[in-house]
């Protein structure tokens, strides 16, 4: 099963994080010195993914913008000899031809999003990646699952899942569990926000995706659930009527950067492996850790 493009749904309002989100996209909210999306990009094509499928909104014009060219920019800084940021710039450039963007005019849910994509995404697999999320391994969370997928028949379905604390289940779309076969099981149902000791296990819906083209015809008809949103893991319990899904439990910690705490500690994991900042990272969260 070859996964050619990934759909990267950006068109929601991040009201976990406003004020920040007001005028700003949540995506291109910075870890160290890099937007949330040009992360998620850089894992997809490390992951071997061709074509980038954006999903924007309102005010999401500067997602196009920090994937085009600026030539003033690069005027600039090839004046003044700066070939080491000229380099960084042409590094997270896509290929002209290899990023397609489309509009979701309301922010009707992540499903909704999903389906928006449809036309660019035609009749073949693809992933789907939310860029609030990120994972902190090499080989990347994506790279994992195209990997897992290699293994599975055509027409498998694959869902990046993490263990949660079971106090908390409720607060997550969660998987029950097959069989399994080292890091990948088969899904045996999937339930959104359980009611409290309800969870079939501990095993939570994460940010990655692999899915069939099936699931657009499913999305068409998808009513509103959860929230009052077109949701995916409804559209996902319809096609597993039909289709197998099978879970991943990545290798790597998940960050989720759409909440406060998230975007805070994943400052601190990303910063901690950069070489030249940890020593006076370290330093600082000493100190401040003393208050
Ligand atoms: P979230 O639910 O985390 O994003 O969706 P949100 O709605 O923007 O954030 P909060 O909960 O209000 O803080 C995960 C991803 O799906 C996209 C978001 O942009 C985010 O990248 N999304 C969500 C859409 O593209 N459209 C939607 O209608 C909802």
């Amino acid at each position: 099963m070859k996964i050619r493009k990934a759909v990267f749904p950006v068109a929601g309002l991040g009201t976990r994080v406003l004020p920040a989100t007001k005028a700003m996209p949540k995506e291109m909210l910075t870890i160290v010195d890099k937007p949330l999306i040009q992360y998620v990009v850089d894992e997809a094509k490390e992951a071997g993914i061709e074509h980038f499928v954006f999903v924007t909104g309102r005010n999401k014009g500067v997602i196009e913008d920090h994937f085009d060219r600026m030539y003033e920019l690069d005027a600039t800084l090839s004046a003044r000899g700066k070939k080491a940021e000229m380099e960084i710039l042409a590094r997270d450039q896509p290929e002209a031809g290899a990023i397609s963007f489309t509009r979701q005019q309301a922010p009707l849910g992540l499903g909704h999003a999903v389906w928006c994509a449809r036309d660019i995404v035609g009749d073949e697999p693809f992933a789907v990646v939310l860029p609030d999320e990120l994972v902190l391994h090499t080989p990347g969370c994506l790279a994992q699952m195209i990997e897992a997928a290699s293994k599975l028949a055509a027409k498998s379905n694959l869902i990046a899942v993490e263990a949660v604390p079971d106090e908390l289940t409720h607060q997550y779309g969660i998987c029950g569990v097959g069989k399994r076969n080292g890091r990948v099981f088969e899904v045996d149902g999937m339930v959104e926000k359980p009611a409290k000791g309800t969870a079939p296990s501990n095993l939570s819906i994460t940010g990655r995706y692999i899915l069939q083209p099936e699931i657009f015809r499913i999305l068409e008809t998808q009513e509103r659930g959860a929230g009052g949103e077109i949701q995916l893991t409804d559209a996902m319990i319809g096609l597993s009527k039909t289709q197998k899904f099978y879970g991943v439990e990545f290798e790597g910690e998940r960050h989720d950067c759409g909440s406060k705490a998230g975007f805070l500690r994943a400052n601190i994991a990303f910063g901690m492996v950069r070489p030249e900042l940890r020593e006076g990272l370290r330093a600082e969260m000493k100190k401040y850790s003393a208050h």
